[in-house]
């Protein structure tokens, strides 16, 4: 879907379906002569935050029909704003039409300007749009779905909004290049598909170059780790390097860096059946740094960017690792592995380590990593471990914008205890207590010279239940990030 500036009135516009609040509903429906309809529609609807109420004209009329959006009539808080965003997207994705007009913009939203409401609207929009039906043979017909959006503007936000656009057409193609990753079952989505996936992004891109270490490469590196979990597969791990140039050569760049798990079935720590299809997702990580990457590339920002993927299966086989085996790291720090289930930070530790040598001002990993974050957040928040305390400020307020936050927990050293091991330097698993914090831990020891961010996205990055699926976060969080570097 595109989204693209739209001028003139509401009850100008000619449209299949127009967007808006209900005082403008009334005006369109007033110059569509369907003010008595109108008026008995209205009788019965709570126009509160979160309502919305379609409204048919006869065959003729200009506007076809009004989606109409409840609790935008008064000024409201970004807060509800956006839950009223969520309600008219998933109404206006249900529609048969083609196209639409949106004229949530025109909303009044406490300390909000128009860039930031119109990508908070087409963020709703593009979530709920959103299909991953190409398995499916019997799929909606393409005339039924929504494929263009003009978004409304006053002639004093049309700058802002139209800078929006640009941004909201490149975050969209990075959220649902994230979302079709991670819902790739994994039987296609492995480390080969993932390189393939990153090339296919670059191809045309003159300032982007891709490259990858191979198994062989990785094990010359002293890769220890990352090989210990990648052995057992029959499918080959991938250390995927894409670098984004925006900014001069002489710039540092940025990092970023995902966990790509393209399954994770626990290795010998073998996980129990329930929901194991689950741990298709975790490569969300690696989905999330991509997908920024693609939206980045596509707003082409003014930033150099190094996105590294550690791409490999965990998988239980004659060659797997046991817990109890040892291994040397990239960095050359010895780690016992007592649980081959805790296999997120092991291939992490060895791209951290590896990403150094780009010289990178900031580096900020994302991981799918452990099953304790969902424990401490639930899915409303990302775990925020950072060594630098601006840094993670300055992440949370990109969470904030986007409306994508995350939440900062403590990396004391008093938690590093848990991780002693009575045969190497460390162990890759703590105790029970506090499991998002010590893995968050586990990677601070290989990332003590950089200004280094973790966000643990278990619970944030998808969802299970009826509505199974990836949900392309922390992508808007990075991209803000990032945009606000640029
Ligand atoms: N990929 C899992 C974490 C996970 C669990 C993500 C559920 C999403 C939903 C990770 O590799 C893992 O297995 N972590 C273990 C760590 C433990 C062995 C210390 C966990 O969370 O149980
Ligand atoms: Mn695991
Ligand atoms: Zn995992």
């Amino acid at each position: 879907m595109k989204y693209s500036l739209k001028s003139g009135a509401p009850q100008e516009q000619k449209t299949p379906v127009l967007v808006t609040d209900l005082t403008t509903a009334g005006k369109v429906a007033g110059s569509e002569r369907q003010t008595p309809y109108f008026k008995a529609a209205a009788t019965d609807f709570d126009n509160a935050v979160g309502q919305t109420l379609l409204l048919t004209f006869p065959k003729g009329a200009a506007v076809q029909r009004v989606l109409v959006v409840g609790g935008l009539d008064a000024e409201v808080t970004l807060a509800a704003y956006r839950k009223a965003c969520n309600a008219a997207a998933t109404a206006l994705a249900r529609l048969p039409v083609r196209s639409g007009v949106w004229g949530l913009g025109l909303a009044r939203v406490i300390d909000t300007d128009g860039y930031s409401k119109t990508t908070a609207g087409l963020f709703a929009v593009s979530r709920a749009a959103y299909r991953f039906d190409h398995y499916k043979t019997q799929a909606k017909a393409p005339a039924e779905v929504l494929r263009t959006l003009g978004v409304l503007a006053d002639g004093r936000s049309e700058s802002l909004v139209r800078k929006a656009l640009r941004d909201a057409n490149a975050l969209k193609a990075g959220l649902d290049f994230a979302r079709d990753l991670g819902n790739e079952p994994p039987n296609v989505a492995n480390p080969t598909y993932l390189l393939q996936q990153a090339r296919a992004m670059a191809r045309g891109q003159t300032n982007v170059k891709v490259s990858a270490l191979d198994e062989k490469r990785m094990t010359e590196l002293g890769m220890g780790a990352f090989m210990a979990v990648s052995k057992g597969s029959e499918t080959p791990g991938r250390m995927i390097i894409i670098e984004y140039r925006g900014a001069p050569r002489s710039k540092p760049p940025v990092a970023l860096v995902g966990k790509g798990i393209t399954f994770d079935t626990g290795g010998i720590s073998l996980k129990p059946p329930p929901a194991m299809d689950e741990m298709k997702f975790d490569m969300c990580g690696a989905a999330a740094v991509l997908g920024a990457t693609r939206a980045v590339i596509n707003a082409k920002l003014p930033i150099n960017l190094v996105t590294v993927v550690a791409a490999a299966e965990n998988m239980p086989s004659g060659r797997a690792t046991r817990p109890a085996d040892i291994v040397t790291t990239h960095a050359g720090l010895s780690v016992e592995i007592l649980n081959t289930d805790a296999e997120g930070r092991l291939v992490l530790c060895d791209a951290l380590s590896y990403v150094k040598r780009y010289k990178p001002t900031a580096v900020v990993d994302v991981a799918t990593l452990t099953g304790a974050a969902i424990v401490a957040l639930g899915s409303h928040a990302s775990a925020l471990y950072a060594n630098d305390d601006a840094f993670a400020e300055e992440l949370l307020e990109a969470g904030e914008r986007a409306g994508d936050r995350a939440w900062h927990m403590p990396l004391w050293d008093e938690y590093q205890a848990s991780l002693k091991s009575n045969f190497a330097d460390m162990a890759n698993v703590g105790g029970r207590e506090a499991g998002s914090v010590t893995a968050a831990c586990f990677l601070s020891r290989f990332t003590e010279d950089l200004t280094w961010a973790h966000l643990d996205v278990a619970g944030s990055a998808f969802q299970g239940g009826p509505a199974k699926g990836a949900t392309g976060r922390p992508v808007h969080l990075l991209f803000e990030f990032l945009r606000n570097r640029a």
